[in-house]
């Protein structure tokens, strides 16, 4: 893979989404393996303390387009064709860093050191507790949530093009101090994004660490395959590639329980409208406001790829099929979006007009015997591996 050779920054203006194209902006380097694919970076905007913050775009040779800005490893949009070729962004998000700079609904981000919850934010390594920051109480429970109030998705990382035949990607460094939100060892984190000619989009981190640490970094991306952010996605179908989903308490810590799916709404084994059962009368979806839960993944095995999900869209005809090397599945319907956050175009995000669909070990795995081990010691490489693949039908 060789690095962008002549990487660009043209005015900050030009990076708010939609207001120029970076392909015809007469001052930005483009390259890639047709005219109309390739890779673009440019100023995104300024972080408070002046630091410049870059947004890469990457095109391939379907017109497929990715934006990641280097503050939180964040996509910022992704276009994506439907069935009779017109792109649309299917992701919600903002059309400026000022809106991400505030974000609270982890839109798009790379979310750490933990993805999702750690009860009561304690853990034990090697007989030894730690405490976390407690920055989320569903049930009026305290918890720590996507790696506290300062989590990886709201740092600066340091962004790097890549091009290479059919692919062109940007990979992402950030080094997390011992100590960060609670958490022991330095971590040093990498992140790539890569978008090829097939239209599979990889998300993909890998960690190192200088001492034992717990960890779980997660890609946490709101879809709506529709294109349309003022649409719910409760008309979208969904199929997992999994048997069970781990039961929570109240404070949506799993219970240790390996729930069986069948008989019950949580069943997506087969392909289901999201919609259809939400709203039964069923604990684990009174418990989650909806569906907010991680599912366990059928014939995992250490380090190879399993379908994870299937998502499709039946007006557009845009799928979304998900890959990964990880153990489980979090699918949150977006139950807590209730229109206080205004996203791109100006449009406030309503309840469920986005969904996630986040590879992960086990919410609460550090205290979980049962779970994968989520800890990290010295010498060890932690890899988590994403595909999402799309096509229409
Ligand atoms: C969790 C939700 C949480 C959301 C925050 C999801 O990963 O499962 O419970 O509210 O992240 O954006």
């Amino acid at each position: 893979m060789k690095p962008l050779v002549k990487p660009l920054f043209v005015v900050a203006m030009c990076a708010a989404l939609s207001s120029c194209s970076d392909d015809s902006s007469p001052d930005s380097t483009s390259s890639g393996s047709s005219e109309s694919s390739g890779l673009v970076e440019s100023e995104f905007g300024k972080m408070p303390g002046g630091e410049s913050v870059k947004i890469f775009t990457l095109t391939n040779t379907n017109g497929m387009e990715a934006k990641v800005t280097e503050y939180g490893a964040i996509l910022v949009s992704l276009q994506v064709p439907d069935k009779d070729g017109n792109l649309a962004d299917v992701t919600h998000g903002y059309d400026t860093l000022e809106g991400w700079l505030t974000n609270t609904s982890y839109f798009g981000a790379t979310v750490g050191r933990f993805g999702n919850r750690i009860a009561h934010g304690k853990f034990s390594i090697d007989g030894k507790e730690y405490s976390l920051v407690t920055n989320n109480d569903p049930g009026g429970i305290p918890c720590h949530l996507h790696g506290g109030t300062k989590g990886y998705d709201k740092v600066l990382w340091k962004g790097e093009g890549f091009e290479s035949g059919s692919e062109r990607g940007v990979k992402l460094t950030y080094v997390s101090p011992d100590g960060e939100e609670g958490y022991p060892g330095t971590l040093t984190v990498e992140v790539t994004y890569t978008l090829t000619d097939s239209n599979d989009f990889v998300w993909e981190a890998k960690a190192t660490t200088d001492a034992p640490t717990v960890l779980n970094i997660v890609h946490h991306s709101y879809w709506n395959l529709s294109g349309d952010a003022n649409t719910s996605i409760n008309d979208h179908e969904l199929k997992l590639f999994s048997d069970h989903y781990l039961a929570t308490d109240a404070g949506l810590i799993p219970t240790g329980e390996k729930a069986a799916v069948t008989g019950t709404p949580m069943d997506f084994s087969s392909a289901h409208v999201i919609g259809a059962r939400v709203e039964e009368d069923f604990e684990a979806l009174k418990l989650g406001g909806g569906y907010d839960h991680a599912w366990v993944l059928n014939g995992t095995k250490d380090g190879d790829l399993v379908k994870a999900a299937k998502l499709r869209d039946p007006e557009t005809g845009r799928v979304m099929e998900i890959s990964t090397n990880q153990p489980a599945i979090q699918f949150y319907g977006g139950n807590f979006l209730d229109g206080t956050a205004t996203g791109k175009g100006g449009v406030a995000y309503q309840h469920r007009t986005a969904l996630c669909l986040e590879t992960e070990n086990y919410p609460d795995a550090p205290n979980n015997p049962d779970a994968p081990s989520a800890v990290l010691r010295p010498g060890e490489t932690y890899h988590h591996k994403m595909v999402h693949s799309f096509s229409a039908e």
